[in-house]
Formats: structure tokens, sequence, C-alpha cells
């Protein structure tokens, strides 16, 4: 059975902790699209990992992790993300695989990320400034430096020289900072050999390992409405984060793809700019006092809001979601009444998905079904059943509305805080 796992809503849906759970059922984890910009949380006991751009299987001993053709690696976070895992006593050796078509996230990369930013003004994306952007768009404009590009160090420097030039040139018209060849030449070169042992052809291995009958684990990062091509277009990351990534970013082509799981939140979130059509302050407020969502890579206050059933049903729609994982339900505890957004109200029309245009959004308000809250504390109960009925009633009302099958459910951040429904 291979599995794609993404991200139902805005991204921070708790991927990271679904995927470590999903992991026992499979033998290799792979990211394939994506860049530090993510940050995958698991607690482990009382251990806390947050996981850049190493897949959250990482964790369980013996499984094997790729980070396949479609991400976009900065060298030097990573090897600080494989420090910090092995000095914690986690072995990586023969069990991490990074792709040579990976693209690399340059210095001057992370500065355009930057400077465009601040360019933008209040039209900004609100992005991670860790040069996602700047670097697919590289890799589109074809003029990417690739990880195997870090095995051959003379080519590498030839393209180094040409690319720091042109894009000292645009940084100097955006009035930003200028990067020094030098500088990056020897970072880049260092960080490649320490990173050679693990970079191979991953396309291969991982066909190899489909004979073998290996059961792989695709682990989607951000989320659907952050997708290139089916996100609130600009307010959106660079990569395509929905199902059919997996495919593109690993080589594994759609016909082994087994099962997609979504996973989403009790309620919705988002972390920077763009349309969030159910955001509400009181919810924001209450979860930031609880000491929950503020992001994993930035630390930003994510701005959150009413279950939006209209996002996840089209999130079903384009990922093809079979099974439901919710997360967070703990999180609404303490609600006497809880709303969720069954449809949008767009210009006079009743709609059940959303409008492609960003703008249009901003003109759709949001039609609400009320539920009986449970007012009980469920970061203990390891059983659907075990659920108070109201809570019970809300999950299945969320997978009814969204059109698949709920799977799993969590009430907190903990391995053990997970139950099949
Ligand atoms: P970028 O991916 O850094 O270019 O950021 C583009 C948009 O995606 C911004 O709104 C970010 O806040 C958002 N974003 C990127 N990665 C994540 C993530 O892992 N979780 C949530 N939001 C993200």
């Amino acid at each position: 059975m291979n599995t794609i796992l993404v991200g139902a809503q805005w991204g921070d849906e708790g991927k990271g902790k679904i995927i470590d759970v999903l992991t026992e059922e499979a033998d290799i984890v792979v990211r394939s699209q994506g860049g530090n910009n993510a940050g995958h949380t698991v607690e482990v006991g009382k251990e806390k990992f947050v996981l850049h751009l190493i897949p959250s299987g990482i964790l369980r001993a013996g499984k094997k992790c790729v980070i396949a053709n479609g991400v976009v690696i900065d060298p030097v976070s990573l090897l600080k993300e494989m420090d910090g895992l092995e000095k914690r006593g986690i072995k990586l050796a023969g069990r991490l695989l990074i792709s040579e078509t990976a693209h690399l996230v340059l210095p001057y990369h992370r500065a355009l990320d930057e400077a465009r930013e601040l360019r933008k003004g209040r039209n900004k994306i609100g992005t991670t400034k860790r040069g996602i952007g700047p670097a697919y768009g590289d890799k589109a404009a074809r003029t990417g430096l690739r990880m195997i590009d870090l095995l051959r160090p003379k080519n590498f420097s030839l393209k180094l020289k040409a690319r720091v030039e042109e894009n000292n040139a645009i940084l100097e018209s955006l009035g930003g900072t200028k990067i020094s060849f030098k500088e990056v030449e020897k970072t880049y070169l260092e960080a490649g050999k320490k990173l050679a042992p693990y970079i191979a052809n991953t396309v291969v291995w991982l066909h190899q390992q489909l004979e073998k009958q290996k059961r792989i684990l695709f682990e989607g990062a951000q989320g659907t409405f952050l997708d290139i091509d089916f996100g609130t277009y600009p307010f959106v990351t660079s990569s395509n984060t929905t199902a059919g990534g997996s495919c593109t970013g690993s080589g594994v082509p759609p016909h082994r793809m087994d099962r997609v799981v979504g996973v989403m939140k009790a309620y919705t979130t988002r972390v920077g700019e763009g349309p969030l059509p159910t955001e509400n302050q009181e919810i924001s407020d209450m979860l930031h006092a609880m000491g929950r969502e503020f992001g994993a890579t930035t630390g930003r206050k994510r701005r959150c809001g009413w279950f939006d059933a209209v996002a996840t049903r089209y999130a079903r729609v384009v990922n093809g979601i079979d099974e439901l994982a919710i997360t967070n339900l703990d999180g609404l505890d303490s609600l006497k009444e809880i709303l969720i957004c069954v449809a949008y109200e767009c210009r006079g029309k009743r709609i059940a998905f959303p409008p492609n245009d960003a703008e249009e959004l901003l003109h759709c308000r949001p039609i609400y079904k009320k539920f009986a809250g449970w007012q009980k504390d469920t970061s203990a109960i390891r059983h659907f059943k075990k659920l108070p009925l109201a809570a019970q009633r809300y999950l299945k009302a969320m997978a009814e509305l969204t059109g698949a099958k709920l799977r799993i459910v969590s009430v907190g951040a903990q391995r053990e805080q997970t139950f099949e429904a």
C-alpha cells in the first residue's frame, strides 16, 4: 500500500504527527515538494522534534527516508537539521537519501525573497523568507543549481559565478543585500562534501523498492490552499502541495499510488497573508491564549477561524482524498457552540466550492451551521466511542461535509493521543 498524505487546508494541519503515526505501516517516507519553509512537529514522550526538510519518518527506527527531486534544498540548513538529529541519537547513515536532481536554495534566493516582500509592502505574501519562491523560479527558468552540481566542484563554481553576478544585479536594483560569490562557493562546496554520501538517484532507488513490494508514504508539506495551481494565488507557496506533486516530485507514477489521506484541523488556520473566509478573532485569541497556533518555522501567530467545509470539499476533489485524519479536536474543548462553514454566499449566490480568484474570495461570506460544543477535556480519550456525543457528531459532520471517510482522530501532540475513528 502506497499512501499520499496531504494537507487539506492552509498548511499546519498536524501532518508531521499523522505521518509519524502512519509510518508504522510504511517502509519508506518520501518528501516530494517544498523546502525548509515547512515545519513538521512530532512529540515522542517528553521529546519534541521540529523537522523542516527531513521526512518525519526518520523518528521511527529502521524506516528509510527520501528527500526527492521536487524538494528545494538549502544544504546548510539541511546539515544543521541532520546534526541536530544525530546529536539526539537518531542515526541517519543508510537511512536518508537525497535526490541528486533536487534544486538548491542559495543565499541570493533568500535575499531576493526578502527584497521582493519588502517591495510589495502591504501586498506582501507573508512568505517564510526561506528563498523558496525564487529557488523554484530559477528551476522553471532553467537557471537553477542542483544537488548533483555540488558533486562537481568545477562546474558548480562556474555556474554559481554567473548566477551570483546576475542575481547581484537584480538585488542591487531592488535595494537588497548583495551576495559574496567566494563565501557561497566555500560554504556550499563544504556542505556538498558532507552531504555526498547521502546524494543518490532516488528515482531508480524508489523503483527498486517498489519492485521489492516496499510500502511508501509520501509526506506532503504545506496544504492544498498554498498550492501554486490550486491555492489562493498569489498568496501561495511555489510548489504543488496537492497529491499530484507526490508523483512529479518523486518519479513514482500515479498508478502506483493506492490511497490519499487528507489531514485537517478541527478548525482552520493560516499563517501569512491572503484570504481566509472563516477567520475569527475570538477563536484566534482563544487558541493563542492556550499557547497554540504559533508557526513552527517562523514563530508567527497563525490566523484562526471556524472549520471551512467549502475549502476541504475542494481539497477532497483536487487530491482525491479517500480518508481523513482530523487533528486538534482538543483545541475546541471549551466551546459551548461551534460553527462549520457549509457553503459561501458570493455576490448573492450560494456556492459549494471556492472561487479561483483570491479577490473574489474576499466577497464571499461563509454560511454557517451551528453545532453544540462538548465542554469536556478530550485530550485523555483514546477511543472514538468514548468521545462526548457532541464531539462525535461534530467530527462526523466535518467528514460528511468534506465527502471522505473519517479514519484518524488526534486530540493532542503526543503519538498516543491518536485513535482510529
Ligand atoms: P513561502 O513558501 O515561504 O514562499 O511562503 C508562501 C506562503 O506559504 C506564506 O503565506 C507562508 O506563510 C506559507 N507557508 C509556507 N510554508 C508553510 C507551512 O509549512 N505551513 C504553513 N504555511 C506555510
